[in-house]
């Protein structure tokens, strides 16, 4: 048979990933996929590094359309990024009736809904293994492996940069700027780090998955967002004190009244596996109902880890490519007519536990407020920890581990706090999640 003819848009850290890759690997790829996968066409704004780095083996351009708009291209593999041209140059090449495979978790994650109804409406497919986790195949897991489950959460290290800048932080005691340039320099980082460090990019990714774990729309939009640049080195200490890492989650999590969204730092217990996940590693743990807990764990960045996932793609797009399209895996894991709309709360409502750092003077009777005002929202106490005041000091920290409690008592009891007359400052809330 002859081969499938691939065009690739962007020839950066995984465009160049992925000609390696498909390049060194050609023969076994070819036996998995019955037939050869090859780049015929590269699209790049820098034509002459493109060329260099296909060694003149396909046809380079410098206009994206022109790979869409190639008759003789079946696949279009989109690694340009961002929600602008890309979005573009997607749609175009679904309207042409070509299949896509992108690791573009921004625009997937915004635009989905179109993205995947159009291509529904052409019969063609759109396989994003890449966009989340990199190199993990924690899609096809929740759309395939897991298909026999009712998921009940997921929770995931899905930024490699911000678990990097942790890491380092932590163990190195380098500052966040250095070690931000260094995952930039590796090639982690999104093209705007802001993505990354204020959890943007990891909302991306927690949205896609609570798309396939639950058969509800992509909503970036409903998703709360929170990255790791306000996190202090002196709340990362107390929680180590009290047997707690500090890791940007992802979490989607099924409840009566809805899906909870959500990205924020979180203490886990240090002892749990994905609490020594370390570096740039991603690592995405998901509770079933029939299997239990399951852990994926792998490099969730870089070129040749992305590219793995990308080339997966092309080989199941290359196995399904004749199948009638009612019989291919729906996108979203389940049939497009069989979505739920059950909603994504507010983040109100959410229910978890709170680490709190309450900066007090060292005065008599200061716990004894705080600890009412908690009791008085309902909210228990599960640890404490209460240090002396540094020499020469007048004040101290107090911290607080509770018990599970819905956010909207823990915004009412910090806004008590605050206001108590021996309180210093802001309290400091980190959420926590046992992950048992
Ligand atoms: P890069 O910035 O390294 O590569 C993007 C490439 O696209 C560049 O070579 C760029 O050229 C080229 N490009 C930009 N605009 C156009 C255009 N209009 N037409 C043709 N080419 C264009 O990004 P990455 O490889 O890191 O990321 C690509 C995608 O993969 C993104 O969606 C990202 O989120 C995703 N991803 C990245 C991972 C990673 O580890 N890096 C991991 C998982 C997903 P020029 O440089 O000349 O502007
Ligand atoms: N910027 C992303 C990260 C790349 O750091 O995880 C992988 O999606």
């Amino acid at each position: 048979m002859k081969p499938i003819r691939v065009g690739l848009l962007g020839i950066g850290t995984v465009g160049a990933g992925t000609f390696n890759v498909l390049k060194r690997n050609q023969e076994e790829i070819r036996r998995r996929a019955g037939r050869g996968i090859e780049i015929v066409m590269v699209a790049d704004l820098d034509t002459a590094r493109a060329t260099e780095l296909t060694g003149g083996q396909c046809e380079v351009v410098n206009d994206a359309n022109l790979v869409v708009d190639n008759p003789d291209i079946d696949i279009v593999v989109e690694l340009i990024g961002g929600y602008g041209i890309a979005k573009t140059l997607v749609l175009k090449a679904i309207a042409n009736g070509k299949h896509v495979v992108t690791a573009n978790k921004a625009l997937l994650a915004l635009h989905g809904t179109e993205i995947f109804r159009a291509a529904q409406e052409k019969g063609v497919m759109v396989a994003f293994e890449a966009a989340v986790a990199g190199g993990i195949p924690i899609i096809k897991a929740l759309r395939e492996g897991l298909s026999a489950n009712r998921i009940e959460w997921v929770a995931g290290i899905i930024n490699g940069t911000t678990n990097f800048i942790l890491s380092e932080m932590r163990d190195q005691g380098l500052d966040f700027d250095t070690v931000l340039k260094e995952a930039q320099r590796l090639g982690y980082a999104e093209a705007d780090p802001t993505f990354d460090i204020e959890g943007v990019d990891a909302a991306h990714k927690a949205t896609l998955m609570s798309a396939i774990a639950f058969g509800i729309p992509v909503q970036f939009d409903r998703a709360h967002v929170e990255g790791i640049t306000k996190l202090s080195a002196t709340d990362i200490r107390y929680a180590e004190q009290l047997g707690y890492r500090i890791k940007l989650l992802g979490i989607a999590r099924r409840t009566a009244a809805g899906i909870e969204l959500r990205v924020h730092p979180t203490l886990i217990p240090a002892r749990r596996l994905i609490a020594n996940v370390e570096g740039a590693m991603n690592a995405v743990l998901v509770q079933g109902d029939a299997v239990g807990a399951t852990l994926y764990y792998g490099k969730g960045a870089g070129a040749e880890p992305t590219a793995s996932a990308v080339i997966a793609d092309l080989v199941d797009i290359t196995r399904l490519a004749t199948a009638d399209p009612e019989h291919r895996v729906p996108h979203l894991a389940f049939q497009p007519d069989a979505m739920s709309d059950i909603p994504v709360l507010p983040m109100s409502e959410v229910t978890t536990s709170y680490y709190l750092r309450v900066c007090v003077a060292d005065q008599l009777g200061v716990l004894a407020d705080i600890t009412r005002v908690l009791a008085d929202a309902t909210i228990s106490i599960d640890a404490m920890l209460q240090k002396e005041p540094d020499e020469g000091k007048d004040h101290t920290d107090i911290i607080l581990l509770t018990h599970q409690t819905q956010e909207k008592n823990v915004d009412a009891a910090i806004a008590r706090i605050e206001a108590l007359p021996t309180v210093q400052g802001k309290v400091t809330r980190i959420r926590l999640e046992q992950l048992a």
